[in-house]
């Protein structure tokens, strides 16, 4: 982040107290920041303390800017590599997505073309509600990166999704903004989640697969500028940004989805596909008709499928979901699948739902271990990895 310019719009919430936190953390980083300070954020932090740790300026008002020809708001934001606005209150974003500029952050907002990233933070009840969520999709469909919120207990006392997540992953994000983008260019397809066979038209067969660690990997790898398919199965986690998501229920949906992604310079293979699928009933099966028999189908294997194709990505990454002789299994797979990578992972605890990861690395020229990560650094090293294939 280095003699990057950044210009921190701080909106009016109870979470503005850690925009000065930010301001420190991104200072840290070797980033200038000029704050700017709406009228409902200066009732959560002073301008002093704000310029005080930016060692610039603060900005709040969108008349005292008026040199040089009454562009000055034009000229702030334009001067800026990275927009931040943190936190991103409701109604800031309400605006940012109507267009409307009625003070000197949101006039900055509609002036720009520099990149944003928003940060939101409020109330659960408004963080769900519809009028913010399509605001929300708007944002993003228009290219600004909107952070998720973290969960947990609130300031108001309310407990859920809305929360500002923590500094470090504020940084983080924006941090991945100005990295280098190596696989700009390149097409990568990625499953993710369990898959869903049908018994009857209200069962179905399913796995413990969260879908966390695909679409990790998938948000890697776009953050990467990777062009990314990600082919989900029923799971419902928030789409990466920068990735095309084509949802689908079975492993034969999958199948389908993965070759009609066709061609891709690489694939991730991280569904945990059900190996075997159900001829269903028509019918709801009844109680009274007594203990259902199942007769069972095996389904496609999409990575042997995928390994052994003439329209072979490059790179073919598969994942072994083991409980036992994790390693000897996954040298294995990586041969009879005929993939180059397999990512091995030990899913006998609480893998499958949880966020960190211990996985090995099996390709041609042997094993890696790698420590335990959360599964968002798993996938930053796995796109690491990638990237530096295709360089
Ligand atoms: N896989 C797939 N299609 C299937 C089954 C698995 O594409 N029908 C892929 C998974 O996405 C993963 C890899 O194959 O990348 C290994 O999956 P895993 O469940 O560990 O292996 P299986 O082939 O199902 O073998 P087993 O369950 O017997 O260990």
């Amino acid at each position: 982040m280095h003699g990057k310019r950044i210009l921190l719009i701080v909106g009016g919430g109870i979470a503005a107290f850690k925009a000065l936190e930010l301001v420190r953390a991104l200072r840290r980083e070797g980033a200038t920041v000029t704050p700017v300070l709406t009228a409902g954020g200066a009732h959560f932090v002073t301008p002093l303390s704000l310029s005080a740790l930016a060692a610039s300026p603060v900005h709040s008002d969108l008349w005292s800017l008026d040199e040089g020809g009454g562009m000055g708001h034009i000229e702030l934001s334009r001067s800026a590599d990275l927009i931040v606005v943190c936190p991103a209150t409701a109604d800031l974003m309400a605006k940012m997505t109507a267009g409307i500029a009625d003070d000197l952050a949101t006039t900055l907002l509609l002036a720009t073309d520099t990149p944003v990233i928003a940060v939101p933070a409020m109330n659960v009840r408004m963080w769900t509600h519809a009028a913010t969520v399509a605001n929300v999709a708007m944002l993003r469909e228009r290219g600004v990166m909107v952070i998720e919120p973290d969960d947990g207990p609130m300031a108001c006392g309310e407990f859920g999704p809305g929360r500002l997540p923590e500094v470090p992953a504020i940084v983080a994000a924006i941090a991945l903004h100005f990295a280098p983008k190596p696989l700009t260019g390149r097409h990568v397809v990625v499953t993710a989640g369990p898959t869903h066979e049908p018994i009857d038209p209200v069962r179905y067969l399913a796995n413990r697969s969260s879908g966390k660690q695909g679409f990790a990997i998938a948000g890697a790898l776009a953050a990467l500028g990777a062009r990314v398919t990600l082919v989900a199965g029923p799971i419902a986690l928030v789409t990466p940004p920068g990735c095309t998501r084509i949802d689908v229920e079975t492993a034969r949906q999958m199948a389908v989805a993965v070759e009609a992604a066709l061609p891709a310079d690489a694939a991730v293979l991280v569904a945990a596909v059900a190996d075997w699928g159900v001829i269903a009933s028509p019918d709801k099966l009844k109680k009274a008709e007594g203990m259902p028999r199942f007769d069972m189908v095996e389904n496609p294997d999409i990575l042997a499928t995928l390994g052994h194709s003439p329209d072979r990505p490059r790179l073919v990454v598969g994942f072994a979901a083991e409980t036992s002789e994790t390693v000897a299994n996954a040298v294995a797979k990586r041969v009879a699948k005929g993939a180059d990578w397999i990512v091995a992972n030990d899913v006998s605890g609480d893998v499958m739902g949880g966020d960190a990861n211990t996985v090995h690395l099996v390709t041609a020229d042997g094993v890696e271990d790698w420590p335990t990560l959360a599964k968002a650094e798993v996938a930053r090293r796995l796109a690491d990895r990638i990237a530096q294939e295709f360089a």
